[in-house]
């Protein structure tokens, strides 16, 4: 597996890997890596001759008061996994070297409208900043595919509207969200959680399950359901930011008819943001 820093040396090995004809796919991840992002690695392999994964925790999508200082850095437990997956390339760039005049003097990349919803209108800039640091990533990287875990369903839509709106030419993929045996989405956040917050962090998807069943079975009323379940919720202990059926299309509220919809949940549990969606296509 070879490993770069430095980003003049990730393109020229790339230029070479692709002189020899072979199709790229490219993970990027913020490190902290766990079998959710296994899985994208995988699947790249099996779509691709070589697979880059990128490991960069990127401030420019933190906000104020967010994360950023203690986001987990396991740099080495990461090469070790991303070697025995099968992985050919990781690229753990610096933020000067990306960043070179700093944030705000950076060149943004903002998709409207579908990054404003939901966790955009909670984390202001959060998506400028994925959009930004993706958008540059895939222009160093030059991939034939990028894939994306189902479970940042927002950033996954945001991202192929960036990809479409910006003739980038990449094919972007969404990998079906990796839970643990009892639900639970797996992110990286999750290490943030007590025993007690773990045990109770699984009545997210269950909601979510509880909600897609009514739907399916018919129901019609999206605002009470899901209104009924963030109570339900909050009296359990969660600290509910929205819970909310939503158009894939553009994000915009589902109604019933609608074919491609999806529950959308973002959620507190102590000083833990947990996010989650269930997809639910009705065709
Ligand atoms: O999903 C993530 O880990 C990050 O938002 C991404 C796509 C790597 C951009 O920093």
């Amino acid at each position: 597996m070879e490993i770069f820093k430095n980003p003049k040396a990730l393109r020229q090995h790339l230029m070479d890997r692709r002189a020899n004809q072979e199709k790229i796919a490219f993970v990027p991840t913020m490190g902290n890596l766990h079998a959710g992002h296994l899985s994208l690695v995988r699947h790249g392999l099996e779509k691709a001759d070589a697979v880059v994964v990128s490991i960069f925790v990127n401030p420019l999508q933190f906000g104020a008061g967010e994360d950023l200082e203690s986001y987990p850095r396991t740099l080495d437990d990461d090469i070790k996994q991303l070697e025995a997956e099968g992985a050919q390339v990781v690229f753990t760039p610096d933020a000067d070297t990306l960043y070179p005049d700093g944030l705000t003097q950076h060149t943004k990349v903002a998709v409207p409208e579908l990054a404003d919803n939901l966790c955009g209108q909670r984390r202001a800039g959060h998506f400028d900043g994925v959009t930004t640091i993706v958008c540059k990533l895939l222009n160093l990287v030059h991939p034939d595919i990028a894939l994306f875990g189902e479970k940042d369903l927002q950033q996954l839509l945001v991202i192929r509207k960036m990809v479409e709106d910006l003739a980038m030419p990449v094919q972007i993929k969404g990998i079906a969200t990796y839970r643990a045996e009892d639900g639970l989405a797996l992110s990286s956040r999750n290490g943030y959680l007590s025993p007690s917050q773990r045990a109770l962090a699984p009545e997210i998807y269950r909601s979510l399950l509880g909600i897609g069943e009514a739907i399916r079975g018919g129901a019609t009323d999206f605002l009470q359901l899901c209104r009924a379940a963030a109570d339900r919720l909050e009296q359990q202990g969660f600290e509910v930011e929205y819970l909310e059926a939503r158009r894939c299309q553009d994000l915009s509220a589902a109604q019933p008819g609608d074919k491609d919809i999806a529950i959308f949940i973002a959620a507190m549990l102590g000083e833990t943001r947990l996010i989650d969606n269930l997809q639910i296509n009705r065709y």
